[in-house]
């Protein structure tokens, strides 16, 4: 409780895991807190759990919103959708003008436009934060991605520095511009995250089917480049994945696990948005369809009858050469996910008026969140030293990383093709990065076929003017018209 007002500082509604560990994180750094939920069974376990600490948790909205110091700083970790809606709803009218009301979920970044433009009308400060870290990430410490009204957040700040993963003594938070900034950035975030994993999930099949490495090679895989430049909270899982048995058994919990990814939607709403922004992340689209072929199951298991060939293997005289062209082939596809992630960053920040910091974005995923890596240093850097850059693959270092880590690329999926093993996200990275190193494009036929069939009309190289042609024309000055 605050000493000058007897009141709680931060208030929580939805006492779920990730409410409850949040409000436990701040309690632990000294904040007087309080929860709401309307089950009294989450109430009463908040209560246990923050035995001793400055914690107190309410069935009632109207006791709740009255406990607290003003103006009010509230966030709601509730399902994102419809639930949000109601929550705001019931919370309004109990609030006062100046309060701010904080959404942690993943809420779809157009809600949260709406939602602040609703509330801003009623004199509430309403923030879309993105939070990620889960569950550990929460009590422990979060990287968290706020974004709103700039001068409501120095009364958020203190709390959220005081609870936030900390690399290198800085805190993951930071203020990451007006209106659903802070959920844009926390989707792609999560685009990120999608792409990321289906690469480490494509590994997976190369060492167990390409190289018929048993779970115990590849956790050592996995921990050897955990120790390395691949160093990240998504590797350092997957090591201790390999490791784990199903309770009661003698073998890994993995392999008892249906081959069907779900998903909440992050990750597809990142390429639907990219989509929209013109901007290509060809690797975190391929994780989402991967996603979405894994539940055809049905399907799946008919085409491996129809389409079964000779065991697909590799030639694996020296699989430890393959392993380290691998380890090259992860790296390269990862900084190219990640640019992809940027880039998508910096197109919105430019059409939504986000004004994103990039070094900023870097800086706070570096800790506390799911995408955390020892590669964001670089991201950091880069964007650091030009706050313009137009691509991070047009970084000095990143080009150096590149290079260096591209011929393990091209030999890795060269050699899966061959084999017949699926490694989409690594080979679309690959093709992304050669498209995008092409100064000429085969776009000029694409033009073409499209002013043949349908008079698009086109450019030409070094001439003025839009043009179109009358591909069937018998005349020759019937040809080509200056439109
Ligand atoms: C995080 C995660 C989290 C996300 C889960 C599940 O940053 O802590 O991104 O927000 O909800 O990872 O996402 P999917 O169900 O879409 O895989």
């Amino acid at each position: 409780m605050s000493e000058t007002s007897n009141k709680y500082t931060f208030g929580m509604i939805g006492l779920g895991t990730m409410g409850r560990n949040l409000l436990l994180n701040m309690a632990d750094h000294g904040f007087a807190v309080a929860g709401f939920d309307k089950n009294p069974a989450q109430v009463a376990l908040l209560e246990k759990e923050g035995h001793g600490k400055p914690v107190k948790a309410f069935t009632s909205a109207h006791d709740f919103v009255q406990s607290l110091q003003t103006p009010r700083s509230i966030i709601m970790l509730v399902p994102a959708g419809k639930i949000v809606d109601s929550v705001i709803k019931e919370m309004t009218p109990l609030l006062d003008k100046g309060d701010i009301l904080i959404d942690g979920g993943n809420s779809h970044f157009t809600d949260t436009t709406r939602r602040v433009t609703e509330l801003e009308a009623k004199g509430l400060h309403f923030f879309g934060m993105g939070i990620s870290g889960g569950e550990e990430g929460a009590r422990k410490g979060p990287s968290m991605m706020p974004g709103g009204d700039k001068q409501a957040y120095s009364q958020m700040k203190p709390v959220f520095d005081a609870i936030a993963a900390k690399v290198d003594g800085e805190p993951c938070v930071t203020y990451i511009g007006p209106g659903a900034a802070g959920h844009f950035v926390k989707m792609v975030h999560n685009g990120i995250e999608y792409g990321l994993m289906q690469l480490i999930a494509e590994t997976y099949e190369l060492l167990k089917n390409g190289l018929k490495f048993d779970n115990d090679a590849i956790h050592k895989v996995f921990e050897k480049w955990d120790e390395g430049r691949l160093q990240s909270f998504l590797i350092d899982i997957t090591k201790d994945i390999f490791a784990f048995k199903a309770p009661g058994t003698d073998h890994l919990l993995v392999d008892d696990i249906k081959d069907e990814a779900r998903a909440k939607g992050t990750g597809k709403w990142t390429s639907q948005v990219a989509m929209d922004l013109e901007t290509p992340i060809t690797t975190i689209d391929t994780a989402v369809a991967m996603r979405d072929l894994s539940k055809y199951k049905q399907l799946r298991e008919k085409a491996a009858t129809l389409y079964s060939t000779e065991e697909t293997q590799l030639d694996n005289d020296n699989t430890d050469t393959i392993v380290a062209e691998l380890e090259k082939a992860f790296f390269f596809s990862m900084i190219i996910t990640y640019s992809q992630g940027m880039h998508l960053l910096q197109k919105a920040s430019k059409d939504f008026q986000y004004n994103l910091n990039l070094d900023e974005i870097a800086k706070i995923w570096r800790g506390g969140c799911i995408i955390r890596s020892l590669f964001l240093n670089d991201i950091f850097n880069a964007y650091q030293k030009d706050p313009s850059l137009q691509h991070l693959l047009l970084d000095g270092k990143v080009k150096e990383l590149i290079a260096e880590a591209l011929p393990g690329a091209r030999s890795i999926v060269s050699k899966a093709t061959a084999a017949g093993i699926a490694m989409p996200a690594y080979a679309s990275s690959l093709s992304y990065f050669d498209a995008f190193r092409s100064k000429r494009m085969p776009s000029n036929l694409i033009q073409a076929q499209r002013d043949y069939f349908g008079a698009h009309t086109y450019e030409l190289i070094g001439k003025e003017g839009v043009f179109h042609t009358q591909w069937l024309a018998e005349n020759e000055e019937d040809l080509i018209h200056n439109t």
